[in-house]
């Protein structure tokens, strides 16, 4: 994972808009008095959501002062979770792949490569359209359906290099696709057969 610092070039100044301000109180009103710090995390990200994918820095001051916190309090939790970006992102999708031993086992150092020739050769940086970036991450939780990646909000799993680039076609032409295994499997159901749990169980015992 690369070392993630705040970005050179900074914005001037960060405002919540009126609907997102009002948002944002009503959030930090749901938090007991004196624990308001607690909103530190759907505050950001609303922030980060406002500003195009990314927290310029003054927008880490504007939430820290909101909250009462210290400024280098937001900047701990914004360098700490990967959720939240330090620098300008693609426009159309960023894309966060997970390189974590059960991922790369099941190929993601495919997708990785993948990313360096469509994307950037680099992390962390635009493609030439502006409309894509990428990084590689740390365990994103589906691990059972491996190898996956995250882009905004959503996961796309169980995927090969042919239908990861199924998925950027798809936020290329502003269609992204269902999010979730996109080899079709429920969740995270056996892809084969089942192989335990073979027998239904009634509440009186087997059936
Ligand atoms: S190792 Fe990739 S999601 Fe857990």
């Amino acid at each position: 994972m690369a070392v993630r610092r705040l970005h050179p070039l900074q914005a001037g100044g960060f405002a919540f808009s009126d609907e997102n301000l009002r948002w944002a109180k009503e959030t930090i009103a749901k938090y007991p008095e004196g624990k308001q710090a607690s909103a530190i995390i759907p505050l950001l990200w609303r922030a980060q959501e406002q500003e195009g994918g990314w927290l310029p820095e003054p927008a880490l001051r504007a939430v820290a002062d909101m909250l009462g916190m210290a400024h280098i309090r937001a900047m701990e939790i914004a360098t700490f979770y990967t959720m939240f970006q330090l620098q300008p992102v693609g426009s159309k999708a960023h894309v966060q792949v997970c390189g974590t031993t059960p991922c790369m086992l099941c190929g993601s150092e495919s997708l990785i490569e993948l990313c360096k020739t469509r994307i950037a050769p680099t992390q962390h940086t635009l493609s030439e359209d502006g409309a894509f970036s990428w990084e590689e991450v740390e365990c994103l939780g589906c691990c059972a359906n491996a190898p996956m990646v995250q882009i905004g909000k959503d996961v796309y799993e169980d995927l090969t290099p042919d239908l990861f680039e199924k998925v950027l076609d798809g936020f290329a032409a502003g269609k992204p696709p269902k999010p979730g295994s996109q080899t079709g499997r429920t969740a995270s159901a056996p892809k084969g057969k089942l192989t335990s749990l073979k027998e239904s169980v009634t509440a009186g015992g087997k059936s």
